[in-house]
């Protein structure tokens, strides 16, 4: 069994990035073999670009965007665990998991009402957000 972690923070180590990995850390002592990444330094990356290469032959159901993403759409699309970690950017979720959000939920859906989603099968979602309101501002 599979456990993948992913920071969605541009900051490595810091809050966001804790909590994934003591999440994944959890993980490991329950027997998981676990992997980690980091969006923001896998190299460059976009939101989906609308070229509906997910659609066609053979790539159904795939990305197909070759850049700093595609392994980890690959490792999250192999986990049976995935734990997603974001900072809480203006009340939202930040602007790299938004785009990784893009990706992998558009590349699963077919556009056909028989079978709405090209991958049927079921993952453990774990999601974590990290933020800094203080104590006042959430009374
Ligand atoms: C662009 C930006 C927007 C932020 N917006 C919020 C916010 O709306 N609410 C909040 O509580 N914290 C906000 N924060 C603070 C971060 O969510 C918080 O410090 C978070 O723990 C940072 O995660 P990191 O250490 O993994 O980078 C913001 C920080 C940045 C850089």
């Amino acid at each position: 069994m599979k456990a993948a972690g992913i920071n969605c923070s541009p900051r490595v180590n810091c809050n966001t990035d804790q909590m994934v990995c003591s999440a994944l850390k959890g993980c490991a002592e329950a027997g998981f073999e676990t992997a980690h990444y980091n969006l923001y330094q896998n190299g460059r990356f976009t939101g989906c670009l609308s070229c509906f290469g997910c659609k066609r032959s053979p790539h159904e159901g795939e990305c197909v965007v070759n850049d700093g993403m595609k392994e980890i759409l690959e490792a999250v699309r192999e986990a049976d665990v995935v734990i997603f970690g974001t900072p809480n950017y203006l009340g939202d979720v930040s602007a790299g998991f938004r785009s990784l959000y893009e990706r992998m939920q558009f590349s699963n859906l077919t556009y056909q009402k028989e079978q709405r989603w090209y991958n049927t099968y079921d993952k453990e979602i774990l999601l974590v957000m990290s933020s800094n309101a203080s104590e006042e501002l959430i009374r």
